[in-house]
């Protein structure tokens, strides 16, 4: 470096010196000036020699630098593939445990749904004694009393026997249902809990079929609906309006009008069921007409039901049934048996859990435990068609098909 150094010096020099100079000058003139010009290439050396080992050591200097950096780079990167390494076989142990963990509790539901079926609770565990025998007694004296009519329907559900999950269709909340009496195919479609436009499909297979609503035809209501509780029977649709008090409108499908409209004749209506607090009056059907379940302040633990005349929407009678409220998310009625359908806040497996009889026949500890199977959120809606013996459910925005295994009443 050092010498290199001095050579490119006395190069540079005279090479600056023949630049100003010309060659001949500097012939001509080197015996005069020869003296001065070796003392200035002297100075001029020394100074070249200074910046030189100026330089030098600052090149030194950055090499130590680089070569300290690109050292410490290198062991950063090491220390990170090491610790990606270790990530990576963390996840991979977090996966495998997660896995393990699903497969298990897959078991444990499996094993919990087999016990439920070896050996059901016993219904409406909630409920007080005393109070359940003095309703019941009530609700017997006030059916002797005026609920006359006798059919030989005598089924009651003895399990759920299939679920079909159909689509995926509107908002989380909402009913689907064919005609509970007429033998139309037609699916019947009320997205949420508030609004006036109902969808018309002509068959299951358009319902199906397209994820938009060009299948279907709508049907404007004169007046909003509230609630997931509607009905269509026997070509009718029967809903439920809130203006102050709640009313029944009986809407003609076919010529759509208002055919007649009743104030419900219940005073201080508090929601029916505890875990879907936008519906206060369930309209439902079963192979023996119509009903309303519903809740009055009076006694707003437990829920009520009515036997209504589908054409002049009167109401024949009235009972109070032991069934409580809380945690209850929907009902309907089969062969003139309330059934309630029972959740938990956080949405668990829903159960029918309390049965009211009008006819006496199933007492509320005879009725069988029903499961229903694991599902994606809570029954906003569950429509029973007696024609078909089977549930249209609306389950956070599923829309559901559960087929029912019937039993006859006096098996239990
Ligand atoms: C009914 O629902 C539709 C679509 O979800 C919405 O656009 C419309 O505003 C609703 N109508 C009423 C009266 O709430
Ligand atoms: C619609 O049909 C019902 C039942 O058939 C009938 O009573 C009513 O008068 C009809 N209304 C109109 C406007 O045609």
């Amino acid at each position: 470096m050092w010498e290199a150094g001095a050579f490119l010096s006395i190069d540079v020099v005279e090479a600056a010196l023949s630049a100003a100079m010309g060659p001949w000058r500097c012939l001509l003139l080197l015996p005069l000036l020869a003296p001065a010009l070796r003392a200035q290439q002297q100075q001029f050396m020394e100074y070249v020699e200074r910046r030189l080992t100026l330089l030098e050591e600052r090149i030194s200097q950055w090499y130590e630098q680089s070569s300290r950096y690109s050292s410490e780079l290198r062991d950063f990167k090491n220390q990170v593939l090491g610790m990606l390494e270790t990530a990576e076989k963390e996840r991979e142990a977090l996966r495998a445990e997660a896995e393990a963990a699903a497969v298990r509790m897959e078991r444990l539901e499996r094993e919990v749904d087999y016990l439920e079926t070896q050996n059901p609770a016993p219904p409406c565990l909630e409920v007080d004694e005393a109070l359940m025998e003095k309703q019941v007694a009530t609700a017997k004296q006030r059916k002797n009393e005026k609920y006359s009519k006798v059919t030989d329907c005598s089924d009651t559900i003895g399990s759920i026997r299939a679920m079909k999950i159909l689509k995926r269709f509107g908002s989380s909340s909402g009913l689907w249902t064919k005609d509970a009496a007429g033998s139309t195919e037609k699916i019947y479609v009320l997205d949420g809990t508030a609004n006036d436009t109902v969808y018309v499909f002509p068959r299951m297979r358009e319902f199906t079929l397209f994820s938009a609503t060009r299948k279907a035809a709508r049907i404007k209501l004169p007046y909003p609906w509230v609630g997931t509780g509607h009905l269509v029977y026997d070509g009718h649709l029967y809903y439920i309006r809130q203006q102050g008090s709640f009313q029944v409108i009986k809407f003609n499908l076919a010529n759509k009008t208002v055919v007649d409209s009743s104030v419900f004749p219940a005073e201080e209506q508090i929601p029916v069921f505890g875990l879907s607090p936008f519906t206060y009056i369930e309209m439902a059907a079963d192979e023996e007409g119509l009903w309303a379940i519903y809740a009055t302040k009076e006694d707003e633990k437990n829920i009520c039901l009515a036997k209504l005349d589908p054409s002049s929407l009167d109401i024949e009678q009235m009972w109070d049934t032991p069934c409580p409220r809380e945690n209850a998310e929907g009902a309907f009625v089969v062969c003139g048996a309330l059934h309630v359908v029972y959740n938990t806040r956080l949405p668990s497996r829903s159960r029918v859990q309390c049965v009211f009889d009008v006819s006496g026949t199933l007492s509320p500890d005879d009725a069988s435990l029903v499961y229903f199977p694991k599902r994606y959120g809570s029954h906003s809606s569950l429509k029973y068609s007696p024609r078909e013996r089977q549930l249209y459910a609306w389950d956070d925005g599923y829309q559901i098909i559960y087929r029912m295994e019937m039993k006859k009443k006096l098996e239990l």
